[in-house]
C-alpha cells in the first residue's frame, strides 16, 4: 500500500506540466514552438531566459519534493528511488498532456539531487563542461544523465535493486531525447541561443 501511495503521488507531482501551464498563462502553447518540448530549454527559447529559469526551478522542485517527503518520513533509499523514478515518469508521460510530456531532465535533477547531492554535482559539472564546449543542451543533458547513472554504482549504492531505478529513469530521459539524438547525428541540432523560434 505504501509503495502504491509513493508511486501515485510522485507520478502525479511529476506530471504537473509547469512549462505548458506557464506558457499558456503567457498565451503561448510551447508545444507548437521551438523544439515543441515543454521543458525549461524550450520555454527559454520561446518565452525568454527568466521564464525558462522559472520552469527549470519548478520542474526540479516537483522532483525534489517527491523524494524529500519520502525521505522526511524516514523511508529508506529504495523508496526514495521509487519516488524519483515516478516523478520523472510523471513528467515524461503526463496524463494532463495525453501522456506526452517533457524529457525529464529538470525533474530528474531535482529528484536525484535529493538522492545524492555529490553524484548530482558530478553530473552537473559534466553538463556545464559539455555545454561550454558544444552549446548543445540536449547533448549536455544526455551526457550528464549517463554520468549520474554510471557513477551511482560507485558513489551511492552498489545494490542492483537500487541501480534498477536509476537506470530506468536515465534510460527514459535519454530515449525522450530521441529526436535530439537524430538531429545531433545529422548535424542538425541547433546550438543554444542560435535558434530562430517560430
Ligand atoms: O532537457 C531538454 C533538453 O535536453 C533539450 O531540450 O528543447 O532542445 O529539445 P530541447
Amino acid at each position: 500500500m505504501l509503495k502504491v501511495l509513493i508511486v501515485v503521488l510522485s507520478f502525479l507531482s511529476g506530471s504537473i506540466p509547469f512549462g505548458y501551464i506557464i506558457g499558456k498563462l503567457k498565451g503561448v502553447d510551447v508545444r507548437k514552438h521551438g523544439s515543441g518540448n515543454i521543458g525549461a530549454t524550450n520555454v527559454s527559447r520561446v518565452l525568454g531566459k527568466k521564464i525558462g529559469l522559472l520552469v527549470l526551478i519548478l520542474d526540479a522542485l516537483k522532483g525534489a519534493i517527491s523524494v524529500l517527503i519520502v525521505k522526511a518520513v524516514g523511508l529508506p533509499l529504495h523508496y526514495q528511488l521509487m519516488a524519483a523514478l515516478f516523478a520523472v515518469l510523471g513528467h515524461c508521460f503526463s496524463p494532463f498532456l495525453r501522456f506526452k510530456g517533457g524529457k525529464g531532465v529538470a525533474t530528474g535533477i531535482g529528484a536525484f539531487t535529493v538522492i545524492s547531492p555529490i553524484n548530482a554535482l558530478l553530473a552537473v559539472g559534466i553538463f556545464i563542461f559539455i555545454f561550454a564546449v558544444t552549446r548543445y543542451v540536449s547533448l549536455s543533458s544526455i551526457t550528464a544523465v549517463a554520468t549520474y547513472v554510471i557513477a551511482f554504482k560507485y558513489l551511492v549504492s552498489p545494490c542492483p535493486d537500487h541501480f534498477f531505478f536509476v537506470a530506468v529513469a536515465g534510460f527514459v530521459i535519454i530515449i525522450k531525447h530521441y529526436a535530439n539524438i537524430i538531429r545531433l547525428i545529422k548535424g542538425e541540432e541547433k546550438k543554444y541561443g542560435s535558434e530562430k523560434v517560430s
